[in-house]
């Protein structure tokens, strides 16, 4: 369902979004506009521009820009509908009851109360380690180095030596049998009936990227077997889409994300400052998760045990990563085992030495590669040389490859030609990729007539919006049908609409689009760069070119459309007129 429009923009309007944006990024005036640090990427100098009067903010480095809902949208990775709730909540806005069909009622109430559950669990084990009984659970983790404040953050409990302790809690707290059950909190069996799926283990709690506990890991105290237990997949736990300590590391901001192998892992990172970093929830590293991480970083650092199964794990992840458009480094952590036991060892320092000098995965791959052949013997130097050549066959883009071709061929001391010949003899024969062409001239692709087409558009649009006083001196000429992206059309009629009302708001009509791309998109709109030009004259120019080169390809879309019906004729007719008018009439900016 959704919420009335009227409601939208009363909600919008009720929630400034200097004031809400205040609240994550530090933002200094300068003029009408505020400006920070970008939340959305990592950068050293502000260009993150938020308008008061606007009630928008852009990013200018990265593109980012909405209204004060997508703001919520992108930085709380909120729906539409959860965006304006939390907005509706801060300024105290009622919000009507959300008519769900009876489907969507039960699943949506059963989730909560599966959630329900899972807290209370959480609460419950978290409890219990801080109390006499969880001695032995405290006490484990105080030994491996777990400070008091870690272990409240990351909301380390302790399961009781007793088979069914947890189930007649909750059940003291009127939860249902079956509801226990479908959480994974307890297992059934015939001889046993009901009885605690954890229990004398250390818990971690996992939680989502609303910090909502959606499963447990809970681990033996000693060398017992299974060294971890996992709650099994459930209706609110998908282990393939969810990562351990993404709640926090995806506010960390560092520009990266450190992939481990363990919870302690992960735990152990954030204790000593690396607050990105994360680990899969007991099963391979999957698509679903790497998607999920490229919300955040657009590169991971893989941290995985130095042993043979870890750097197995690692060349999976390299690839899930590289089909998920993610670049990848691989951190050496020899001599030690796993992250947990390098800080241990060599502390953070350290480990920032290492994370700055992570390998190149493609470069980790081949080094993984070579082990596999006799590189004294010709005859296995020959075949590790192919299977070289095989894998630069991934690169598809041929600077990218030529790159790496170099690359490799310095370090494994072959001849670049020779590699590159049989690079393209194996791109040629498996189709994978063209043959490596003739180097070309190193011109950047040009722009399509589509592009400047588009940014004459979105620069008028930008216009209008900064300045609406020009919108009469125009109105004549331009109308919304003269835009060529159902996106633009739908902006421009609106904001014409609102034009010819006298009321401006460039805000609400983001909130038009319930999509975060759209949303981002509409943003952009209002703030393409316009050229700083200092002369009155040359402004009034580029604002007449602007206008004149929208007119003029609506007029050619319309002549090459035009077929043969009459309206079509005229409508060219009119548009010639207009077009010739348009050319001797001079548009004042005052
Ligand atoms: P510590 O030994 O406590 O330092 O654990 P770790 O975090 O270093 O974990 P390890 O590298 O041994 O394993 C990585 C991850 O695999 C763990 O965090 C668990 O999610 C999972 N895992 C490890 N052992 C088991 C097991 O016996 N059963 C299951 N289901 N998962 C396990
Ligand atoms: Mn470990």
């Amino acid at each position: 369902m959704y919420y009335p429009d009227e409601l939208i923009e009363e909600i919008r309007t009720k929630n400034d979004i200097v004031d809400v944006i205040s609240g994550y990024v530090r933002l200094q005036r300068k003029g009408s506009n505020y400006f920070g640090l970008c939340p959305f990427h990592n950068e050293k100098s502000p260009s993150f521009s938020v308008s008061g009067p606007k009630q928008m903010y852009y990013c200018f480095g990265c593109g980012a820009g909405g209204n004060v809902i997508t703001f919520l949208m992108e930085y709380e990775n909120f729906t539409f509908q959860e965006a304006v709730k939390a907005l509706a909540e801060r300024a105290g806005v009622a919000l009507p009851e959300m008519e769900y069909s009876h489907e969507e009622k039960k699943a949506q109430s059963r989730r909560t109360r599966l959630l329900e559950v899972n807290k209370e669990a959480a609460k419950y084990f978290y409890f219990q380690l801080r109390s006499k009984q969880g001695v032995v659970g405290y006490q484990y983790l105080k030994n491996r180095e777990l400070s008091d404040e870690t272990m409240n953050r990351f909301g380390l409990g302790y399961s009781n030596k007793y088979s069914d302790d947890l189930i007649r809690y909750l059940k003291s707290k009127g939860y249902q049998e079956d509801l226990i059950r479908d959480a994974g909190l307890c297992n059934v069996d015939e001889k046993h009936g009901m009885y605690d799926k954890f229990w004398n283990r250390v818990m971690f709690p996992i939680q989502d990227i609303n910090h909502r506990v959606i499963g447990f890991g809970g681990r033996v105290m000693g060398d017992g077997k299974p060294k971890y237990l996992n709650s099994p997949e459930t209706e609110i736990f998908d282990k393939s889409r969810n990562l351990y300590g993404l709640n926090f590391a995806r506010t960390s901001r560092k520009g990266n994300i450190i992939l481990c192998e363990g919870y302690m892992d992960v735990i152990a990172m954030h204790q000593a400052g690396f607050t990105q970093a994360v680990a899969s929830l007991g099963t391979a590293f999957t698509v679903g998760q790497a998607g999920l991480l490229k919300r955040y970083a657009q590169e991971v650092l893989l941290s995985y045990d130095s042993d043979g199964a870890g750097v197995n794990a690692a060349l999976r992840a390299i690839g899930i990563l590289k089909e998920a458009g993610l670049g990848g480094k691989v951190i050496n952590l020899e001599p030690y085992k796993d992250p947990d036991e390098f800080m241990k060892n060599l502390g953070p320092e350290e480990f920032q030495k290492r994370l700055d000098s992570a390998e190149n995965s493609f470069f980790f791959e081949i080094r993984q590669l070579q082990k596999q052949y006799d590189i004294n013997d010709p005859e296995g130097k020959t075949k590790f040389h192919r299977e070289i050549a095989r894998k630069l066959c991934e690169f598809s883009e041929e600077v990218e490859r030529e790159n790496y071709i170099e690359a490799i061929a310095q370090k494994y001391h072959i001849g670049f030609e020779s590699l590159r010949r049989l690079v393209g003899t194996y791109a040629s024969q498996t189709g994978l990729v063209r043959p490596v062409e003739r180097p070309k001239s190193g011109v950047q692709k040009k722009n399509t007539p589509q592009d400047s087409v588009r940014r004459a558009q979105k620069l008028l649009l930008t216009w209008l919006v900064d300045q609406p006083q020009l919108y009469p001196k125009i109105k004549k000429y331009i109308s919304a049908g003269d835009f060529t992206e159902e996106l633009y059309v739908k902006v421009a009629q609106r904001l014409f609409a609102d034009m010819d009302a006298q009321t401006v708001n460039p805000a609400a009509i983001i909130s038009m689009f319930e999509d975060e791309e759209e949303q981002r998109e509409v943003a952009s709109l209002f703030h393409t760069k316009l050229e700083r030009l200092e002369r009155e004259q040359d402004r009034e120019k580029a604002f007449h070119d602007i206008v004149y080169s929208v007119k003029r390809n609506s007029y050619e879309r319309d002549c090459q459309n035009m077929g043969t019906d009459v309206e079509a004729l005229q409508r060219v007719i009119a548009g010639k007129k207009q077009l010739e008018e348009l050319n001797k009439t001079h548009i004042s900016l005052q």
